[in-house]
Parts: structure tokens; sequence; C-alpha cells
């Protein structure tokens, strides 16, 4: 990234904080910032969506750094400006991710977990003022568009409850820097994969199934395509937008370059070193055809560049999953 970070060796510096430190992308970001010299706030409740043991290993590494404090709290347990100092920046990530697991009875803990936990946090950084707040939106707000990439002025027209909950979540940020002079940004992170990728996402179960000989299963007829982007390419745009006032509202970060199932089918047989087998499941309400993230804001404000390629990002996901700690950080 072409922007220089103003703030590294200054030691007056607050901390940083990130809400969602031990998930998949959050404790990317964390490792980021410490390795900018950053001192980072860790928030995160260690949610049971997902085994613990994955977010425990996700931070090995960055609990060994005298920097990093992690907070384990449930971010409506507590007032969580008092682990925060005035003028530190906040990235907020903590939330009830999957879009699939979004409809029916679960639907109270993508309200709570995606909404109410936003507007505490807003509230919060009205008492405690950060200096930027950042929020970790989704394509998922996007539902079903036209063909061609989709930029920020498209009409957002959810399709799953996760998708409304993450609009809803925008919608605070939006109105709470407006209303209490925040600087904010709010990023549309397309289906991001990479090392650390949560259990419940594709690549993780496609590269599971082949691990274990068994069948992938797609949904529907499989033909749908998805803008795949690589965890630090992600993190790359999450740190620029934290750099600068200038970029404000919604900005997609998206790899820019969408593909279909069987190009992805087709990496995977090549690092299996076998074709990959596949068998058909329902498709479940939610899942859009296509998305394709128009990136010239990213590009104009954060100088947003998606370097790894999906065949490079794909064989570096599959030499986590597969290397003998499977679940080692790093990566
Ligand atoms: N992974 C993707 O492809 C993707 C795409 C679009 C948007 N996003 C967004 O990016 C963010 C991170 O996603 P991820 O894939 O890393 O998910 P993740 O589940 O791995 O991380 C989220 C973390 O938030 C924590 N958390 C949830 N509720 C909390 C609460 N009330 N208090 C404290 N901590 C809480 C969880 O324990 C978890 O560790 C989320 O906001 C998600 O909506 C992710």
């Amino acid at each position: 990234m072409g922007l220089k970070n103003h703030r590294s060796s200054a030691p007056s510096v607050p901390a940083d904080v990130v809400t969602g430190a031990a998930g998949f992308i959050g404790s990317r970001l964390v490792r980021r910032l410490l390795a900018e010299g950053q001192s980072v706030v860790g928030i995160d409740s260690f949610d049971d969506y997902y085994a613990r043991a994955a977010k425990e290993r996700n931070l090995t590494e960055v609990r060994r750094n005298p920097n990093f404090r992690l907070v384990e709290r449930d971010l409506l347990g507590f007032d969580p400006s008092t682990v925060w100092e005035p003028g530190c920046r906040i990235f907020h990530l903590a939330a009830q991710p999957g879009v699939r697991g979004s409809w029916g009875a679960h639907f109270e803990r993508y309200l709570r977990n995606n909404v109410l936990v936003t507007q505490r946090l807003l509230e919060a950084s009205v008492r405690v003022r950060p200096t930027r707040f950042v929020y970790a939106s989704s394509s998922s707000i996007y539902g079903e568009q036209p063909a061609g990439p989709t930029p920020e002025t498209a009409t957002p027209n959810p399709i799953s409850p996760y998708g409304v909950t993450k609009l809803a979540g925008e919608h605070l940020v939006g109105l709470y820097a407006r209303a209490h002079d925040l600087s904010a940004a709010s990023l549309r992170f397309f289906t991001v994969y990479g090392p650390g990728q949560r259990p419940d996402m594709a690549f993780h179960r496609f590269i599971e199934a082949v691990r274990l000989g068994k069948a992938i299963t797609l949904y529907g007829d499989g033909r749908q395509t998805r803008d795949f982007t690589f965890v630090d390419d992600i993190v790359d745009g999450v740190l620029a937008a934290g750099q600068t006032e200038k970029a404000d509202g919604a900005i997609n970060l998206g790899g820019g370059t969408p593909a279909g199932l069987s190009e992805v089918l087709r990496i995977l047989g090549e690092l299996a070193g076998h074709p990959v087998e596949t068998q058909s499941g329902e498709a479940p309400p939610g899942d859009p055809r296509a998305t394709w993230a128009d990136t010239r804001r990213a590009r104009e404000l954060l100088h947003f560049q998606p370097r790894v390629s999906l065949a490079d990002g794909l064989r570096r996901q599959w030499a986590w999953q597969t290397s003998a700690d499977a679940m080692a950080p790093g990566g």
C-alpha cells in the first residue's frame, strides 16, 4: 500500500482497538497492526459459532507480544469505552457471520451481535472519542444486483437476514458519524478467504472434503460466481482506511476478478493432484448468483490494490489447512 503509517513510532499513540480480535479476519488484522509497531487492545467473546480452539490458534502468536492485550468480554456485557483511550482507532470486526444460519430462530444472535453491539460501540465512541471508526460491512448488503461490478451507489437489497443486520450496522455507523461528527467508514468485504478461514465457509469445507477423500457438496447448480478476496488484501484495505479521514461512507473491498466454482474446483484438483469429486445439495436461500466489487472508490481513497490471485491464495489456504499442525497460526 502506498500510504505511510504516520503513527507507528510515536510513543504516545493510543492503542488500536480491534473487536472480533480472535476471529478469522480480526486476528490477521491484529498481527499486521502489531507488526507495524502499534499497540493493540483486542476484544472478543470467543462465541461458540465455531470451535474456541480455532480462535485460540489464531491468537497463539500475538498473545506472546507485550503490545497486545486481550479483553475476553462480550461487547454487550460491559462499557467498551473503559478499555480504550481517546484518540484511538477502532476497527469493529466482531459480528455473527454466515448467511445461511441467519434464518429462523438464530436471527436473534445476528440482531444482537451485529446490530446491538454496533450501536453499543458507537454510543461508547461518543463518550470516549476515537480518531477513526472502521466498520466491517459485507457484500451481502447488495443481494442480487445487475450484471457487472457493483458500485457503492447501487441500492442495497439484501436477500438474507444476515445482510439486513450488516446493512443496519452500516446505517448506524453513518448516522452516528453525522450526528456526532465521528470519522467513520464502512468497508464492504467480498467473500474473504485464506489461512485461518472460518470452518463454515466454502473453501474451508471444500479443502476439508478433499483432504478426507469425500465429495465436495455444491449448492444449487454450482454456477454461482464470487469476487473472492484474499484475507491479507482485505487487511491492507482495513489498515489504509484506518489511516485516512478522507475515506468515509461505504467502500467496497473485493478482489475485483470474480470466479466461478468450476475455476475453484480446477485449482483444488491441481493442488490435490487429482480431479475433485462433487455432489449437489439444495440451494439455500440467501446466496446471490453473483458478486463483483467495483473497487474504484477503494483504489482512489485507499490506494487499494489486491495482490493475491485466486490460484495463489487458494494454494496458501490449502497449505495452511493440510499442514501437519493443520490449524497453526500464520500461513
Ligand atoms: N469472512 C468473510 O468472508 C466476510 C465477508 C464480509 C464481511 N465479513 C465481516 O467481517 C467481520 C469478521 O468476520 P470473520 O469471518 O473474521 O468472522 P469470525 O466469526 O471469525 O470473527 C468474528 C469474531 O467476533 C466475535 N464476537 C461475536 N460477537 C461478539 C460479541 N458480542 N462480543 C465480543 N466478540 C464477539 C466472535 O467470537 C469472533 O471471534 C465480521 O464483521 C463479518 O460480518 C466477513
